[in-house]
């Protein structure tokens, strides 16, 4: 049986995963808005993640028998300056989540459960891959300095994420 503060811990998880997601969509609308069609479907995979991430957790609550509670998604960020700064804030919140998955990991530690750490193991390896994909496009950033026609590429390269 899983502990009650496991079911809160995990049902708190599965709303910023689900915030996760939408504050991507949000990016990506911004994205739209503003000519940046690659990031702009980047974003939108990134979305879509996010949301299976939500269901991995969820999915577990359902096996171990614990009440599935969803909570409010509070409304994402609608203006950025530009794109790096997209991906500045998306690397933020990506250091945000990778903090709550290993709070909520410290907690299965300290109850012994075991499954739970196993489970939990998968987003670990996720968060530092997540970390990654948006420091390498940060790093292109840096590569391309503001110049437009680089930007244009930039976006491009971005639009082929499957
Ligand atoms: Fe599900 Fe991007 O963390």
């Amino acid at each position: 049986m899983l502990s009650a503060a496991l079911t809160n811990a995990i049902n708190t998880q599965i709303a910023l995963e689900l915030s996760s997601g939408y504050v991507y969509l949000g990016m990506a609308m911004w994205c739209a808005e503003n000519g940046f069609k690659g990031a702009g479907h980047w974003l939108q995979k990134q979305f879509a993640e996010e949301q299976e991430h939500a269901f991995k957790l969820l999915h577990y609550l359902q096996e171990r028998d614990a009440e599935v509670k969803l909570h409010d998604i509070p409304a994402p960020k609608a203006e950025y300056a530009g794109l790096k700064e997209v991906f500045e804030a998306a690397l933020k919140h990506e250091e945000h989540v990778t903090a709550s998955i290993n709070k909520l990991y410290e907690l299965a530690v300290n109850e012994k459960d075991y499954a739970t750490q196993i489970m939990l193991q998968w987003f670990v390896d996720e968060q530092v891959e997540e970390e990654n994909n948006v420091k390498d496009i940060l790093d292109s950033f840096k590569m391309v300095g503001a110049h437009g026609g680089s930007m244009y590429m930039l976006d491009r390269s971005l639009g082929s994420r499957e």
